[in-house]
């Protein structure tokens, strides 16, 4: 079993207003095996934690830890956490021009593993996660994210999920902009990636909606870059319903 421990999280981003506080003391512990749903209003921080997990330089850690399995995560590179085992699906998944997807696949799980995968075992591996995800074939021979649509893009994410077999998997609104179909496929990759696996999942959504096909084990509320409450299933629930609101309300007792 494996723990992403994240204790008391500080993060600043640099804006032409300065430097800002955006996560102001964020604390999970997600084992593998466990969902975790972060939910929260537009602006409350939630990219901004999964970008910090994964390493993105524009993001600066002013205060707090994480660790995987007792390792310090903030002292690696993008590349170490990677083959530490974290794996981030990005809310706006980047082009990459003039590398196939198959190239993309096969250079990141060698980049993994630190050595390359059977070319027949995983040629299998990778039609068959295609066929399950309703990918055609034919993608395989494009360029990463050019000209993908906004489903077809999530696809590819879980695709790589499902191949590269992660520990933890931050999965940062990949519900966002599919059409009810594409949002079953895509939760059937990420549940199958979690039986076959014992996935950990931080799965990031505004919406309760992909929490009916991804039943999460907690939810955490995120506003401002705190979490302001936590529970299980029955809160996102309860979100459902009332949305936002009370945490929004400048005369509910949120503190500082
Ligand atoms: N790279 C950045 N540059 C400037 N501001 C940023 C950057 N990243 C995040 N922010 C600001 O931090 C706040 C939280 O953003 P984000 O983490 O994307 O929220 P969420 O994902 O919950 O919608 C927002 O006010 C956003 O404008
Ligand atoms: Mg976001």
């Amino acid at each position: 079993m494996s723990v992403l421990e994240i204790t008391d999280l500080h993060v600043t981003v640099e804006t032409e207003a300065g430097t800002t506080p955006i996560l102001n003391g964020i604390s999970l512990t997600i084992r593998t095996g466990e969902t975790h749903a972060i939910m929260g209003p537009n602006g409350s921080g939630k990219s901004t934690l999964a970008y910090t997990i994964a390493g993105h330089p524009k993001y600066t850690v002013t205060g707090g830890s994480i660790t995987l399995d007792g390792e310090d995560v903030l002292a690696m590179s993008v590349d170490e956490r990677a083959r530490a085992g974290l794996f981030l699906a990005m809310q706006y998944p980047v082009e990459i021009p003039g590398v196939t997807v198959t190239n993309f696949l096969r250079t990141a799980k060698t980049a993994l593993d630190g050595e390359a995968p059977s070319i027949r075992q995983w040629t299998k591996d990778v039609k068959e996660a295609m066929a399950n995800l309703r990918m055609d074939p034919k993608f395989a021979q494009r360029n990463v994210n050019e000209g993908f649509s906004g489903g077809e893009k999530k696809r590819h994410e879980i695709l790589q999920l499902e191949v590269l077999k992660p520990k933890v998997a931050v999965l940062d609104e990949t519900d966002s902009g599919l059409d009810v179909d594409a949002l079953r496929i895509v939760s059937e990759g990420v549940n199958r990636a979690k039986e076959h696996t014992d996935l950990g999942v931080l799965l990031i959504t505004h919406y309760t909606r992909i929490l009916r096909y991804i039943r999460p084990d907690y939810v955490h509320v995120v506003v401002a870059g705190k979490i302001v409450e936590e529970g299980g299933p029955e809160l996102a629930d309860r979100l459902e319903e009332e949305g936002y609101d009370r945490f929004l309300d400048p005369s509910a007792p949120i503190e500082a």
